[in-house]
């Protein structure tokens, strides 16, 4: 594993890599913890990593088992550190606090749908009041002496909202701007909006990541042609296939792509089972069924047979894991994306590259 050196830890920009954008492995609560970012690395690991959110308010400390993803990163790829919160004061003093850890940022989360925390006026509730997120976004900059960037969606209610979003984040001097393609509205209903990220990367000074809806190195390589973003986010497609970002790379790079069997993906689930249990404080078989219930969600997607609806239905580690034996363990290889009419991975196709007109 490579170590984390000075280096690593700078601008974002500095993390860009020049030959192709940047692949950046998307923060997701309860899944991006320090188990799977090791085994995703192990696939070929992403140019950073951000966090799952801390929560920030008034008698928030920062939480344990985020910060051991911080502490305990054995990669040796930078990981940012993101808050959700909208007090200004808080939301310094936890920077400040992070910024004794390893962290080569601080991101705060402009963007999650959840109704509690859209209520509370955090995440993706706060683009309801631009003026509040101008405030905001002046006092954090001024006051974390560190990089710091901002993950947003495109709007609240519609992305007409985006043009105005994009003044208040331009005058704040942010060091990278994540845009997850889709207004709070439309949750993860819909296809994403290219052309808001297009109209960031051309306005913004900083470099500007892509996000939402990458399957397969083909929807990357779509995004990026749309929009000429620095960097492409990845999600739920990385939980699905733990090889894009090799993959990916190799896209960029015009090199031939090799397609994972059932097999390894039989592979990756026991060696991430097995490491989720390993890093658990207290192992509780229920506890660790449903965690991996809700990962294999996206796993076993448009699979063949009845596997999703099995694997729904498992109780023990023991049922979990002649589940898992019984649908995979061959070497058919794995389709390269889900079903076009996916409801879990919704309107991925409209990312697929346009066909460049014969002359
Ligand atoms: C289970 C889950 C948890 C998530 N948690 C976070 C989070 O903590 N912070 C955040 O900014 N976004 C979070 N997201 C949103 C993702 O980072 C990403 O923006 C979204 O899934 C779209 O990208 P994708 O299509 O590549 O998955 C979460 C998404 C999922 C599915």
């Amino acid at each position: 594993m490579e170590i984390l050196t000075p280096e690593h830890i700078g601008p974002l920009s500095k993390l860009i890599p020049r030959s192709r954008p940047a692949l950046v492995l998307a923060p997701m609560q309860d899944v991006t913890d320090l188990a799977f970012m090791r085994v995703i690395a192990r696939r070929g690991a992403p140019d950073w990593f951000v966090t799952e959110y801390f929560r920030v308010h008034p008698f928030s400390k920062p939480e344990k088992h985020i910060l051991r993803s911080i502490d305990e990163n054995e990669t040796g790829k930078p990981i940012f550190a993101q808050m959700i919160g909208n007090d200004a004061a808080e939301l310094i003093r936890t920077a400040r606090e992070l910024c004794h850890h390893p962290i080569a940022g601080i991101d705060l989360n402009l963007g999650c749908p959840a109704p509690i925390v859209c209520r509370k006026d955090a995440g993706g509730g706060l683009l309801r009041d631009p003026q509040r997120v101008d405030r905001l976004l002046g006092e954090l900059r001024e006051n974390i002496p560190a990089s710091f960037t901002v993950k947003t969606r495109v709007g609240h209610q519609s992305p007409e909202e985006f043009v105005g979003l994009l003044d208040i984040f331009r005058r704040h001097g942010i060091d990278g701007l994540t845009i997850h393609g889709r207004t709070v509205a439309e949750r993860y209903q819909t296809p994403v909006h290219p052309d808001c990220v297009k109209l960031a990367v051309e306005t913004m000074p900083c470099p500007v990541i892509a996000n939402g809806n990458i399957v397969d190195p083909e929807t990357a390589a779509g995004y990026h042609q749309a929009t000429a973003a620095a960097g492409l986010m990845i999600g739920r497609g990385a939980i699905r296939n733990p090889w894009l970002f090799r993959q990916c790379n190799e896209r960029f790079s015009g090199k031939m792509i090799p397609q994972a069997t059932h097999r390894d993906l039989l592979e990756y689930i026991v060696e991430l089972s097995g490491e989720i249990a390993r890093e658990a404080p207290r192992f509780e078989a229920r506890g660790h069924v449903q965690r991996m219930k809700k990962t294999l969600a996206y796993i076993s997607h448009g699979l063949d047979g009845n596997f999703e609806y099995e694997i729904r239905r498992v109780r023990t580690p023991g049922e979990f894991e002649e589940t898992c034996a019984r649908y995979l363990d061959h070497d058919t290889p794995l389709p390269a994306r889900p079903p076009a009419d996916s409801k879990l991975f919704c309107g991925f196709s409209e990312l697929l590259a346009k066909p460049v007109a014969q002359a």
